[in-house]
């Protein structure tokens, strides 16, 4: 039986992953998740899995240097998918010191605990032997590439890193750790840049469920600056999909960059969001007479904003066969569904600390 060990597995997409796992391999996986709780961890995302035999949460902070050895003298680690971070640039623009040290010091402390539990004493390879099967995948962003001109270009996985926020500098920091783990022990891991994911259990400080949980509330939809700020969307399942097909098939020391021609405006977004709102609403429901793109308020801009991302995938599609498979207005629709399925999930983290948060955050905007 193979042991998952997922950091951030309560966060959007490490709760995602862990429920894909379960669903492709069931009984024979054991999942141990690490996770802090944060503000953007939700036990709630994992609710119907949490009694599970082979499902086991610690509660830990990934800095956490005693607390992380202990999980892996515990259990014998097979595969460990890093997705704990702080993740929201808005937050980063406003605390960096504290995307260091999740992002970085943590990913040096989950390495550095997972080749202590790994090396073998001795063995062929003068730089380092690790025990067979064993691999570490750390899951990052194309926001390492920094931004691409308007009018053209793509991200490949031999793309300069050029980060610009904090926290795409702090990613690209950890990313250049795992990297120095592998060239200097021949540590066993791989990396993964993606593009901006979007689906179930997405945090609403993020671009999609903040519009989904406004518009449903009747209430204004800030974009930042003129709009036209691209990024390439990602269905959160299609990229789960991606990273199991890395730890299955992809050759150790390999980088892939998943995503893949979804650019679109973040105007567009809105308006798609608005336009699907409209459709799925049942004409009795209150709250689809306010829905119109009246609701869109352009506010002053994010400071560094990154003009557009796109994602070559040609390396992932051509060595393990992936391709993105949601088509993006059926994986809004899919997402506003689960939304409206889900609306005690959103309830309950849209009260208390959230609305200061959102305060502090937009309410201070000034409109453009
Ligand atoms: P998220 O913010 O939704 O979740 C992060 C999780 O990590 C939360 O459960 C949080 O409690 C946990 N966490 C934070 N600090 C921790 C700490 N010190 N110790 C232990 N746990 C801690 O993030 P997400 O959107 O699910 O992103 C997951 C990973 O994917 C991140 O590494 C992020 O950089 C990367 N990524 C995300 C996107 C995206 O669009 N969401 C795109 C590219 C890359
Ligand atoms: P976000 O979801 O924060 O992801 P990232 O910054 O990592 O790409 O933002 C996506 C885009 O949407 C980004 O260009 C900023 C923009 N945006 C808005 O226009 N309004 C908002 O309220 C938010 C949260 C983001």
């Amino acid at each position: 039986m193979r042991t998952y060990l997922v950091t951030g597995g309560c966060g959007f997409i490490g709760s995602n992953f862990i429920h894909h796992l379960f669903n492709t391999y069931g009984e024979d996986i054991r999942v141990v998740n690490i996770d802090a709780l944060t503000y953007a961890g939700n036990p709630e995302n994992l609710k119907d899995i949490e009694t599970r035999p082979g499902y086991r949460f610690v509660k830990a902070d990934i800095c956490d240097k005693d607390a992380v050895r202990k999980v892996f003298s515990e259990e014998d680690v097979d595969v460990v998918v890093h997705f704990a971070a702080e993740s929201h640039v808005d937050r980063s623009i406003l605390h960096p010191e504290l995307f260091v040290k999740t992002n970085v010091l943590g990913t040096a402390n989950m390495l550095n605990c997972a080749k202590e539990a790994w090396q073998l004493e001795e063995g062929p390879d003068p730089l380092g032997n690790f025990r067979e099967g064993k691999r570490f995948l750390h899951v990052s962003t194309d926001e390492v590439y920094g931004s691409l001109p308007e009018d053209g270009g793509f991200f490949y996985e031999t793309t300069p890193y050029a980060p610009h926020s904090p926290y795409s500098a702090s990613k690209a920091s950890s990313d250049f750790l795992v990297k120095a783990y592998m060239d200097t022990y021949h540590f066993p891991a791989n990396i993964t840049n993606c593009s901006n994911n979007y689906g179930p259990y997405q945090f609403p400080e993020k671009l999609i469920p903040l519009m989904i949980n406004n518009a449903l509330k009747g209430e204004k939809l800030p974009v930042y600056g003129d709009g036209k700020n691209v990024r390439d969307w990602l269905y959160v399942e299609d990229h789960c999909r991606a990273i199991d097909l890395v730890i299955n098939k992809a050759k150790l020391y390999e980088t892939y960059n998943v995503g893949g021609h979804n650019e679109k405006q973040n105007i567009e977004i809105v308006k798609t969001i608005i336009d699907v709102l409209r459709e799925e609403l049942p004409d009795s429901d209150p709250r689809k007479a306010g829905l119109s793109y009246d609701l869109i308020t352009y506010v002053e801009d994010r400071k560094g904003h990154d003009r557009r991302y796109a994602i070559a995938p040609d390396k992932i599609h051509k060595d393990l066969g992936w391709l993105p498979e949601t088509a993006f207005k059926e994986g809004i629709r899919k997402t506003v569904q689960w939304y409206f399925d889900h609306q005690d999930w959103m309830d309950h983290i849209t009260s208390g600390n959230y609305m200061n948060y959102y305060k502090d955050m937009y309410g201070n905007r000034k409109e453009i």
